[in-house]
C-alpha cells in the first residue's frame, strides 16, 4: 500500500514551493497518491487562480473556502476543515510548506490526529516574535517529523531547538526550482512596453504587518516610497492588504510611481529579472532576487534568510535610509557576478520527494 500524501495549501507564497513537490511525487516510482487542499486562505483570482494555472499546479481536490478573517478565527476556521478531511480521507503524511496560517492550522490537526507531517522550508528564523510567521514557523517545525530546509543556518536553528538531526534534511529550496524551470517563459517583456518603462526601474511589493497596518508607520511609508520614486520609476504591484490604507496616504499620488494590481507569477518575475533594483518586504522575493542577481532592498528590521545577505543579492534597509540605498544600487548596476545558496539548484522538489517516499516505505 504506497499511501496517501495530503498536501495543505492557502496562500500566495505556498504555490511556487508546492509546485515542483507534487510534480516530483507525481512521477517518483513510489507511485503514492496525492491529495491537494487548498485551504482559501487567499481567494483573489490575481492571489491564487493566476498560480495555478501558470505554475501547472494540478486544480485543488479540495478547497476549504475559509477565506479572511483575523488569526485566531482564520486559524481556526481551517483547522475546522481539515479535522473533518483528515478524518475522511486518513493521510499518511501531510506536507506543510513555509510559514503563513494554514501551515501552522494543518500542523496543529496534524499532530493532534497523529498524522506526520513534513514541513518544507523548516527551520527558518527571524527572531522577532511580532511577526505571525515566526510563530507560526516556530509551531510547525516544535511538531513536524521531517524537517525540509532550504539553508544551512536553518540547520543550526533546529538543532540548536533540540531537533535530532535524523529528522532534519537539507533539501534546498523548492521555490527556485519553480523560478529555474519557468525562467524562459517569463513575460516581462510585453508588460515592460504596455507599461511604458524606462530601461531603468524599480519593481516594489510591500504587504508586511509591520510595514502596512499603523497608520503612523504608513505615513512614513508613503514619504519613503516617494523619495524612491524621485530618483527612478518604480512599478508596485500591491498586495490587497493594506491598499486602501495606502492609497489614503497619498501613496497613488506620485508620477512615477506606478502601483497596480497583484501580478501573476509570470509577469512579476518578468518585471523582476530585468529590474535596476527591488524594494521588498517579502520573503520569496528575497530568495528570488538572490538567484536572478537583481540588487534587493528589504525594507525590515531583520530577515528569517540571512542566505540572501551572505550569499545573495539582499540589504535589509530602514525608511530613512532606502532613497540612499537605490542611488548607491543605481550608481553601481547589477553585478555579473554573485555566489547562490548551495542547492537552490532546481532539483529540491526531487530530493523532497525522495525523503518522503523513503518515510513513507517504512
Ligand atoms: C499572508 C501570510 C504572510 C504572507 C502573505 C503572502 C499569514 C499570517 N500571513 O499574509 O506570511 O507573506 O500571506 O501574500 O498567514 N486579501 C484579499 N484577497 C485575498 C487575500 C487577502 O483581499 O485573496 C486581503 C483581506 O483584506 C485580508 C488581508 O488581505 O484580510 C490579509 O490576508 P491574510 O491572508 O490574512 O494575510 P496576508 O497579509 O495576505
Ligand atoms: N508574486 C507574484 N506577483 C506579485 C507579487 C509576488 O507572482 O505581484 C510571487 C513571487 O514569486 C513571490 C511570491 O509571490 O515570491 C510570494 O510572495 P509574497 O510576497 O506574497 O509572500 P512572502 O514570500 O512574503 O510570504
Amino acid at each position: 500500500m504506497p499511501g496517501l500524501v495530503l498536501h495543505v495549501t492557502g496562500a500566495r507564497p505556498n504555490f511556487p514551493k508546492a509546485a515542483p513537490v507534487i510534480e516530483a511525487l507525481r512521477t517518483h516510482e513510489s507511485d503514492l497518491e496525492q491529495l491537494l487542499v487548498h485551504t482559501g486562505q487567499h481567494y483573489d483570482a490575481a492571489m491564487s487562480d493566476v498560480f495555478f494555472r501558470q505554475l501547472g499546479l494540478p486544480e485543488p481536490d479540495v478547497n476549504l473556502g475559509v477565506g479572511s478573517g483575523p488569526h485566531g478565527a482564520q486559524t481556526a476556521a481551517i483547522m475546522v476543515g481539515l479535522e473533518t478531511l483528515f478524518t475522511e480521507r486518513r493521510p499518511d503524511l501531510v506536507v506543510v510548506y513555509g510559514d503563513v496560517n494554514s501551515t501552522v492550522a494543518a500542523s496543529l490537526v496534524a499532530a493532534k490526529m497523529e498524522v506526520p507531517t513534513a514541513h518544507v522550508e523548516a527551520g527558518l528564523r527571524s527572531f522577532d516574535l511580532s511577526m505571525p510567521e515566526e510563530v507560526n514557523r516556530m509551531v510547525t517545525d516544535r511538531l513536524a517529523e521531517l524537517l525540509l530546509v532550504t539553508s544551512t543556518d536553518a540547520i543550526a536553528h533546529l538543532g540548536a531547538e533540540g531537533v535530532p538531526a535524523q529528522r532534519i534534511h537539507f533539501v534546498g529550496n523548492p521555490m527556485i526550482d519553480t523560478l529555474l524551470r519557468l525562467r524562459p517563459r517569463f513575460a516581462g517583456d510585453e508588460l515592460r512596453a504596455q507599461m511604458a518603462l524606462p530601461q531603468r526601474y524599480a519593481v516594489a511589493t510591500l504587504h508586511r504587518p509591520g510595514n502596512v497596518d499603523r497608520p503612523e508607520d504608513i505615513r512614513g511609508l508613503v514619504r519613503c516610497m516617494h523619495e524612491v520614486a524621485d530618483q527612478v520609476r518604480v512599478v508596485l504591484p500591491l498586495h490587497p492588504r493594506g491598499r486602501a490604507r495606502l492609497d489614503e496616504a497619498g501613496l497613488f499620488e506620485h508620477d512615477n510611481l506606478q502601483v497596480v494590481e497583484p501580478l501573476g507569477y509570470l509577469e512579476f518575475m518578468g518585471l523582476v529579472a530585468a529590474a535596476s533594483a527591488v524594494i521588498t518586504d517579502s520573503g520569496g522575493v528575497q530568495e528570488e532576487t538572490t538567484v536572478l542577481g537583481v540588487p534587493c532592498l528589504t525594507l525590515r528590521p531583520n530577515t528569517e534568510r540571512p542566505v540572501t545577505i551572505s550569499h545573495g543579492t539582499n540589504r535589509l534597509v530602514r525608511r530613512e535610509t532606502v532613497a540612499a540605498e537605490v542611488e548607491a544600487v543605481l550608481a553601481r548596476g547589477r553585478l555579473s557576478q554573485w555566489p547562490v545558496p548551495p542547492l537552490w539548484d532546481g532539483s529540491a522538489g526531487t530530493r523532497i520527494a525522495e525523503v518522503i517516499a523513503r518515510r513513507l516505505a517504512g
